[in-house]
């Protein structure tokens, strides 16, 4: 497997820099200032740059109130509602007409939404909601593809202060249901199905299937995406969304405002624990946090086009498809499917189409565009771009100088953003046309970000000494857990330490980084038990209880690994002793990934072993089977309980 595997990068070699290209004009930064000088200097009251640019129902009165560390509450005493920053304010601003939204479908279509068309579909959702019961504080999940109706039924919670709950559409109704009760769910919108490769999938049977297990029924609005020759049959309290839409066309439903520390909703993360974590971000914070993120790290002014090929279901399409650009104003593209579908033109067609100006994607696909070769960009106009994005996992040296020489024209400064579900906005990154960058770095940290590399005991480590990544300061756009889930944020996250004053908390991010000289941040990767496949982060304690329900296998791993340039799943398990099967039971851990989870998490390979390697203390090792799938050298000094496991597991491996 060796040949064809992706470069790793690593943490310790030396990174070249590069200036940022003189050509890039549009800087929304520059103002003479050093803006991270100026925030140091005047933090927190920095952070009032990011609430101005938002409309306020009632202004904050006091900007961070800190007296419940670390849970922390920004621009206290402020209302405002997300969708009328979204969308109404452009209205009044003359952008009734712009491009709020550009919709490509799988199957060529095109459909485009002016702000005004958004603003009447989004009040007539918002009606049809409020129809079906679902009042302010309610919770609807959410569980489409990427549909149009997806953003509108978003904007559509929030207008009348309820929480969405977005649960990615590839995700089994194991999942969903898990989803939807853990929040209490009031409503759910779904669709009939989806095409895939030009065949017709069914989405609804899947939550239909959820439902069916949730102990109290809640009302169903499905969306038609199969077109009229798939006919779906509407059960009791399943609505029609076409007909809702029909039903309160040209309703009048004002935004309600919310308080800034109210929720605006919910998204499942996988924490240490490997369950789904319910993660919550507060109205006025998050809604603050992904504006300022979209102009400074995006460059994004109102009438800006961008192309971020996230997926809704996931945070970075929460920040930065649908509320940091529409807050400013941009018109947004929003590609369904799959980029080399019906062929490996369509990313390219797809910007040259809509005259893309932004970028935003991830080294994963990065990777891809570089196998398919330079030809398919070059075949393209281009000459739109201007700045390109990355984010989800490091991005290494190589493929970074292909992304900015074939995609950029070595024009476009590329941004490496790193953040979080739960720091809801980007944390580090370099500010495009005023910082150098270093591929293979993600950067020094935001303006008013004080991010720190720390040891175990949350001693800061010099540069060049690889330690945990963590956030000693609040943010606006931080995680903001409702009363609930308190005890176990804190737990999870969150570290006071003692040497120092006795209020100061630290974040803690799950990743280990180095910092070098000149404070530009390089990411090593997870430090807990979590993996990102295809840049989806899963709990590996929910793929082992997937794959340890299957009769026969006793003791289970997964682990991620780069091979042929995508980020996939591998499986170690343990089987009984008088189970000859074998492939019989590899097709059984499959399925059962594939139903629990769902089929984007499909194991690459399934390996059997004798033993699991492990420390003293009976803790799986996964640095030990990550260098094996990695093909990597293990360093000697492993403290494993079963050292001579490791040979086994290599051949094991090799044979595979
Ligand atoms: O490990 C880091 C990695 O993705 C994790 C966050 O995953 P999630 O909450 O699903 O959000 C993904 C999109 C923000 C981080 O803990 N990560 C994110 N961005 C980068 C990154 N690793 C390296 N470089 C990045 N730019």
């Amino acid at each position: 497997m060796a040949e064809d595997r992706s470069e790793r990068v690593s943490w310790s070699e030396k990174r070249e820099t590069r200036s940022p290209p003189s050509t890039f004009d549009r800087d929304t930064t520059r103002t003479g200032v050093d803006p991270r000088e100026r925030f140091d200097r005047e933090w927190p009251d920095c952070w009032a740059d990011a609430a101005a640019l938002l409309e306020w129902t009632e202004p904050y009165d006091e900007l961070l109130d800190d007296d419940d560390a670390p849970f922390y509450r920004w621009f206290v005493g402020g209302r405002l509602n997300a969708a009328e920053n979204c969308i109404d304010r452009h209205l009044e601003a003359g952008r009734k007409t712009q491009v709020a939204l550009r919709w490509e479908g799988k199957r060529d279509e095109q459909r485009t939404y002016t702000y005004h068309d958004l603003h009447r579909e989004v009040t007539a959702v918002a009606a049809g909601l409020r129809e079906l019961g679902v009042e302010e504080n309610d919770v609807v999940t959410l569980y489409l593809p990427t549909l149009p109706e997806l953003p509108i039924t978003m904007l559509a919670c929030a207008r009348i202060g309820a929480l969405h709950n977005v649960v990615f559409a590839g995700f089994a109704p194991d999942a969903l249901l898990e989803r939807m009760s853990g929040t209490d769910s009031s409503a759910l919108v779904t669709c009939d199905g989806a095409f895939r490769d030009g065949v017709a999938i069914d989405q609804k049977r899947k939550a239909d299937a959820a439902m069916a297990e949730l102990e109290s029924t809640i009302p169903t609005i499905v969306v038609d995406r199969l077109g009229p020759a798939n006919e779906t049959q509407l059960g009791p309290d399943q609505y029609a969304y076409d007909e809702l839409v029909d039903r309160f066309d040209g309703a009048d439903v004002p935004p309600v405002p919310r308080n800034a520390t109210d929720p605006l909703f919910h998204i499942h993360t996988s924490g240490t624990t490997g369950e789904p974590q319910r993660m919550t971000h507060a109205t006025g914070g998050y809604l603050a946090g992904t504006a300022w993120t979209s102009r400074t790290v995006f460059d994004l002014s109102p009438g800006d086009t961008y192309w971020c090929t996230a997926d809704l279901g996931w945070v970075t399409g929460h920040s930065y498809v649908v509320y940091g650009p529409l807050a400013r104003g941009a018109t947004v593209v929003l590609a369904e499917g799959s980029l080399r579908y019906p062929d490996r033109h369509r990313p390219w067609e797809i910007i040259e189409r809509n005259g893309v100006e932004v970028f935003y994607t991830t080294p994963g696909v990065i990777r891809t565009f570089m196998k398919w070769g330079e030809s398919f960009p070059a075949a393209h106009d281009r000459s739109s771009l201007r700045l390109l994005g990355t984010v989800g996992e490091p991005i290494g040296p190589d493929t970074w100088e292909w992304y900015y020489t074939h995609v950029g024209d070595e024009r476009c400064p590329i941004v490496d953003t790193w953040w979080q579900t739960e720091t809801g906005a980007v944390m580090l990154s370099t500010l495009p046309g005023v910082d150098e960058m270093k591929p293979g770095a993600v950067g020094p940290p935001l303006p008013g970000i004080d991010a720190r590399v720390v040891d175990e005991d949350g001693r800061e480590l010099p540069p060049g000494e690889p330690g945990y990544l963590t956030i000693t300061k609040p943010w606006p756009s931080m995680l903001s857990p409702l009363e609930s889930d308190r005890y176990w944020v804190l737990a999870e996250y969150w570290q006071q330490f003692s040497d120092r004053r006795a209020d100061t908390w630290r974040y803690f991010t799950g990743d280990r980084a180095v910092v070098d000289e000149d404070g530009y941040v390089t990411i090593i990767g997870r430090a807990d038990d979590v993996v990102t496949v295809g840049n989806r982060r899963l709990g590996t304690a929910e793929l082992e209880a997937a794959i340890t329900a299957v009769d026969g296998v006793t003791e289970a791993a997964a682990v991620a690994g780069s091979t042929g340039g995508d980020t996939d799943l591998y499986v170690f398990a343990t089987i009984e002793q008088d189970r000859t099967d074998r492939d019989g039971l590899r097709g059984a851990i499959t399925d059962a990934i594939v139903s629990r989870i769902g089929r984007f998490a499909e194991p690459a390979a399934v390996v059997f072993t004798p033993e699991l390697p492990e420390t003293h203390s009976g803790k799986t090792m996964y640095r030990v089977l990550e260098t094996i799938v990695d093909d990597e050298r293990l360093e000697d000094s492993e403290p494993l309980r079963n050292p001579e496991i490791v040979g086994e597991l290599e051949s094991l491996w090799t044979t595979e």
